[in-house]
């Protein structure tokens, strides 16, 4: 019973009886946080407004010992008066000023020397100052989200060296200092999405050696600095959503590897994946660069580092590519899933989609919503591992029986939506395997139709053998016509 009194939160109000009355504390003692106030009845509208906090403490608790102080949605304060400073001086575990209309930050107001966490999202703050925030020596976490920053002064962020989460998500920056996250030596997390960026510095990131995640999400950025990559240990970027034109990882440099994981660049204008392109970047296991426009994949894009890549999810679905040229998926030892749906793919070549023995190939290939329309047997069958293979909304009026072979390990196949077949498989067992090729019957009945490779005639697709066929007949037509 009195572990719960204490969870309960006690919430003691004072009456409001003093001739200037600004806000109101209700002080209570939190599980996690200790003994702290929620502030009520903001309204401070003008800088240097006289400020009285109206406060009544639980017994035996006065203004120091104060651990946290929380003003959310709870009226206006446009300034951060100095009095809240001056009143609980002690504060060191959170400070609160979200969704008050708060105009303007100074370094008066956070001199908050121990407080490890500072919130102040949804407001209305236009500029972080030059060393705002250099008072809160052990800051941990600052969130500046949703507010109208547009400039960030020089070493904005100076001195906050224990500052392991900096958010500026939602705001209207369009470039960066140099300086502005110089010293910042702890810092994990960055937040930079939503934003309105266009050019960052070569060396703005190059002093936050503990980086792990850079989020650069919906922005306007046409280009990254290689140096972001190079001097960082930067483990998962964000770039969806920017106008990206051409992807570089320094695969043409002679540098050190990057240290990145995961890479994200959908929603970009990106045509090209060139050369090389992850030689550098060989830790790099998640690559997504879906709606972006990319009709041409150099074959040695993904592999050059056969030996040592880690790419194991790739993303590529809606974008323009109309062939995958032999060999872009080769040595790609921990491939697990390909995401190929929606392009304008219209031959799988006779090459194997994988090959480097012993590679498995993917566990998941969506070729969904593509051009397709002969199933070849050599691209699947050194899949061993493939368990589902979307072939949906196609064009497929044929499938070389072999190229099933692999149905025995395959938990689901989709074959909606094309001229032979319109069954989707799901959770196939040794059992229904029979029934599923009977069902696809047809398909293999147009390709065993189809003449036989190498002739002239050859199985390439049915385009060209109707075109073929059309010449011969019109040859015979002249040669009757003679
Ligand atoms: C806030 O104070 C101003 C005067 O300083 C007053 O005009 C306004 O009505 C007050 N607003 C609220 C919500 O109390
Ligand atoms: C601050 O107060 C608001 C409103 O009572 C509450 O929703 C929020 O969780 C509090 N924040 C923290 C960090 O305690
Ligand atoms: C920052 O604060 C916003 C509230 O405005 C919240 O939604 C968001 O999750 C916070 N961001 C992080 C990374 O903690
Ligand atoms: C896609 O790239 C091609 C060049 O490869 C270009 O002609 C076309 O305009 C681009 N489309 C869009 C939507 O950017
Ligand atoms: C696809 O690429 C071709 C050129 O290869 C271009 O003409 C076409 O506009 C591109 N399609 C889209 C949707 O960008
Ligand atoms: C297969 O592809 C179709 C068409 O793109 C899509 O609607 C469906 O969600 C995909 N199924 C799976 C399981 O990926
Ligand atoms: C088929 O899948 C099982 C597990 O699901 C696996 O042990 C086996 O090696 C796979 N077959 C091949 C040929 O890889
Ligand atoms: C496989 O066979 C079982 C039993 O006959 C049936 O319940 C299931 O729906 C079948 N699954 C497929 C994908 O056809
Ligand atoms: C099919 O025939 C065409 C034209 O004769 C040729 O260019 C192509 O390489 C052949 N393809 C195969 C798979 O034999």
């Amino acid at each position: 019973m009195m572990i719960l009194g204490f969870k309960v939160l006690l919430i003691l109000t004072s009456v409001a009886n003093t001739p200037i009355n600004c806000a109101t504390c209700h002080f209570y003692l939190d599980e996690d946080l200790g003994y702290g106030c929620e502030m009520f009845d903001v309204n401070v509208t003008e800088k240097n407004q006289p400020f009285e906090i109206s406060r009544e403490h639980l017994p035996g608790y006065s203004d120091c010992d104060v651990n946290w102080l929380n003003v959310t949605d709870s009226g206006i304060m446009n300034f951060i008066p100095t009095a809240i400073y001056g009143t609980f001086r002690n504060i060191f575990d959170l400070v609160v000023f979200s969704g008050v209309q708060l105009n303007e930050i100074n370094r008066e107001s956070f001199q908050y020397g121990f407080t490890s966490t500072i919130k102040l999202d949804r407001n209305l703050i236009k500029k972080i100052p030059s060393r705002a925030f250099i008072d809160c020596l052990y800051l941990f976490y600052l969130n500046l989200s949703n507010n109208l920053i547009d400039t960030l002064e020089d070493s904005a962020f100076y001195s906050n060296r224990f500052l392991r989460h900096l958010i500026l998500s939602n705001n209207l920056l369009t470039t960066i200092p140099e300086t502005a996250f110089v010293n910042l030596k702890s810092l994990t997390h960055l937040y930079l999405d939503n934003n309105r960026l266009d050019y960052l510095p070569e060396n703005v990131f190059s002093t936050l050696r503990a980086l792990h995640v850079l989020n650069l999400d919906n922005n306007f950025l046409a280009s990254i600095p290689l140096r972001l990559l190079k001097d960082t240990f930067i483990d998962k970027l964000y770039l969806n959503n920017n106008q990206l034109e051409r992807l570089d990882l320094g695969g043409d440099v002679d540098i050190d590897g990057f240290w990145l994981h995961e890479l994200y660049v959908n929603n970009n204008r990106i045509t090209t994946l060139q050369e090389s392109l992850f030689r550098r970047a060989t830790w790099v296991t998640i690559f997504e660069a879906g709606w972006n426009n990319i009709s041409t994949i150099h074959p040695n894009a993904f592999n050059q580092n056969s030996k040592s890549s880690k790419l194991a999810h790739i993303g590529l679905s809606h974008n323009n590519l109309t062939e995958i040229i032999p060999g872009t998926f080769h040595g790609l030892l921990d491939l697990r899933r390909v995401e190929l749906n929606s392009n304008r793919i219209s031959t799988l070549t006779n090459d194997d989609f994988v090959s480097c023995p012993p590679c498995f190939g993917p566990d998941i290939l969506d070729l969904s919503d593509n051009e397709l329309k002969i199933i070849r047997s050599q691209f699947f069958v050194n899949m061993p591992r493939l368990g589902t293979l979307n072939l949906s909304s196609n064009k497929i009026s044929a499938i070389d029986r072999h190229s099933l072979e692999i149905l025995t390990n395959m938990t689901n196949l989709f074959l909606a939506d094309n001229s032979c077949a319109s069954t989707n498989f799901k959770g196939i067992t040794e059992e229904n395997i029979t029934e599923i090729k009977e069902s696809l019957e047809e398909c293999f009945k147009n390709y065993d139709e189809l003449p036989p490779s190498g002739s002239f005639l050859n199985k390439s697709s049915f385009a060209s053998l109707r075109i073929s066929a059309l010449l011969i007949l019109i040859n015979k037509l002249n040669f009757m016509n003679v």
